[in-house]
């Protein structure tokens, strides 16, 4: 029983293993409303409560039912159209796609594309002679994004089940990677973006959302699996994060944005890098 270690006596594969569980439930819709749900668009909107003050992205102050679909609308998504199973299993924590000025004819790659809301916000810019590829390892956000797509009959995409620190993607292939608030959840944070250089060709740039930390977290909120697979116990310091992506030879490696304030010093943030030409 994963859910009753602590994160520090954990292997990496039973991290990856409690957040695919999470995230299982999160594609499945089967977290109750009164229980302690992981979500990502929680982390970067106040606590991990389903119902909460909501502050930043959520807009007011005031204590409000906070749903996956009006966290999307409050970070400027334009769900008109979009499947309710796209919306529903959102739980990113901003909207890379708006920054990544993608273009038309780009191959694209979503790290941790979950339901695929980016991915099909991404699809429409690429156009058809464009392509978006996501990558995730829980087999029900894969299928979830999979009947979405075909509900939206958009045909630009290709979900790929696979882990983001070891990537199925060829070499020199992707234009430009996004990802919503996944890199945190990884243990190996430096694979990740090892992996992220080899994918993208010259060049190619990353533009994703994430949470990092301001500060370093207690050890006992380090070490609760819920935490965790709620984006805050894997998040590492801002500066951290950027040395990972700088290690791995990126260049022009910055935040670019901010989007709230929660516990702990945990905030989400724009990050942007580029792979030299
Ligand atoms: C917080 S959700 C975000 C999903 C999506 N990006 C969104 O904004 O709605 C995290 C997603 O990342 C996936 N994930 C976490 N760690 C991963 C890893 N190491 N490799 C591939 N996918 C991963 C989970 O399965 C889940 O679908």
């Amino acid at each position: 029983m994963t859910e009753l270690k602590k994160v520090s006596e954990m292997k990496p594969d039973e991290i990856k293993d409690a957040v695919r569980n999470a995230y299982s439930r999160v594609a499945k819709g089967t977290w109750t409303a009164d229980e302690q749900t992981p979500s990502c668009s929680d982390a970067s909107c106040g606590d991990s409560a389903s119902a909460q003050t909501s502050s930043s992205c959520c807009g007011s102050q005031q204590k409000v039912k906070v749903t996956r679909v009006n966290i999307a609308e409050a970070l400027g998504y334009d769900i008109e159209g979009m499947p309710t199973g796209a919306t529903e299993s959102f739980a990113g924590c901003g909207n890379p796609v708006a920054l990544a000025s993608l273009k038309e004819g780009e191959v694209v790659l979503d790290l941790g594309s979950g339901a695929g809301l980016d991915m099909f916000v991404a699809s429409k810019k690429v156009g058809a002679t464009g392509k978006v590829i996501g990558v995730d390892m829980t087999p029900a956000m894969i299928e979830k994004a999979k009947k979405n797509a075909e509900e939206l009959g958009i045909t630009n995409v290709d979900f790929r089940f696979g882990d983001i620190e070891n990537m199925p993607v060829d070499d020199d292939s992707v234009d430009a990677i996004i990802s919503n608030c996944v890199i945190n959840l990884a243990p190996n944070k430096s694979k990740v973006f090892q992996e992220a250089y080899r994918v993208l060709r010259p060049g190619g740039r990353i533009m994703v959302s994430d949470i990092v930390l301001s500060k370093p977290l207690p050890k006992e909120v380090r070490d609760e699996v819920i935490t965790y697979t709620g984006c805050i116990g894997g998040a590492i310091l801002d500066e951290e994060y950027l040395a990972h992506i700088r290690n791995a030879g990126f260049v022009d490696v910055e935040i670019t944005g901010k989007a709230g304030n929660s516990l702990y010093g945990a905030y989400s943030a724009y990050i942007a890098a580029l792979k030299p030409k």
